[in-house]
Order: C-alpha cells, then structure tokens, then sequence
C-alpha cells in the first residue's frame, strides 16, 4: 500500500522554526520512526515550498497511491489551486497539521482544502502524520 506524505512551505525547517509551535525534530528524523512504525506501508515523503510543485505531486501520485497525508503549510489557507488538485485526483487526502490551527490566529481557521479531503487532523504535533495514516490503512 503506498502512501505519499506531502509537506508544503516552510516545513523544511522543521526542528528549527518555531520550536514552542513545531517541536524541535526534523521531519527527516521522524520519517525515519514512521517508516518503522508502519512497515506494512510503503512510505514516501515530498516536501517544496512552491505551490505548483505541490499540485504537480498530487496528480503524479493521486491516480495510483492508495493515500496522500497533506500539510499544505500556509498554502492551506489561500490556495483554490491546491483545493482544485484534490478535487481533481482518485486517491484519498488526509489534511494534517502539526499546530492547533484554530487555537491560533483567525487567518489560520479557514481552510480552504477540508472540504476536499477525507478528513482533518490537527494540533497532535508530528504525532497527526501517524494518525492519518493509521486511517488510511483501515481503508484497505
Ligand atoms: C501548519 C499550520 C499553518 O497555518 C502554517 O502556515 C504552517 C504549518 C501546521 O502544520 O500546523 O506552515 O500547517
């Protein structure tokens, strides 16, 4: 079963930016644990910081991937395009973010990709990767 995990901008940075909100581990170092923690999925992970690069992402693997787990970082609160690509693509989008998106700032409360997804998962830190796809794999 293959899921892709998709983090958009700024979540290179992971382990540095904002400790007190993102916790102080890469994303590098986690994807480790995970691929341990589900060896049953075949797991892969894509980060980039431009929104056309996301979209491309979805459609290369949104037609064969059994799951995608998406942090669309910011992009998450602005982007019809990225809504548009999940409308678009076959495979099931779990959105995840690391924060409590709305114990934060308004601007952070409308999601503008929920709607397209086949659910939401917030403020678990690292930890909602690992919940989504946990549920992912009960689909199959
Ligand atoms: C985030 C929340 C977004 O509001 C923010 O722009 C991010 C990270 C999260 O994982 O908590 O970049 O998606």
């Amino acid at each position: 079963m293959k899921i892709q995990i998709i983090n958009g901008p700024n979540l290179n940075l992971l382990g540095t930016r904002e400790p007190q909100t993102y916790g102080t581990q890469s994303f590098e170092a986690f994807f480790e644990k995970l691929k341990n923690r589900f060896p049953q999925a075949e797991l892969s992970s894509y980060q980039s910081n431009v929104e056309g690069e996301l979209i491309n992402k979805l459609h290369a693997v949104g037609f064969s991937y059994e799951g995608i787990v998406l942090n669309a970082g910011a992009y998450t609160h602005t982007s019809v395009a990225i809504h548009d690509a999940i409308a678009a693509i076959k495979t099931p989008v779990v959105e995840v973010h690391i924060s409590n998106v709305y114990a934060r700032e308004e601007f952070r409360h409308k999601s503008l990709i929920t709607s397209k997804c086949a659910g939401l998962i917030t403020g678990f830190g690292m930890e909602g990767y690992a919940l989504a796809i946990q549920y992912l794999l009960t689909r199959y």
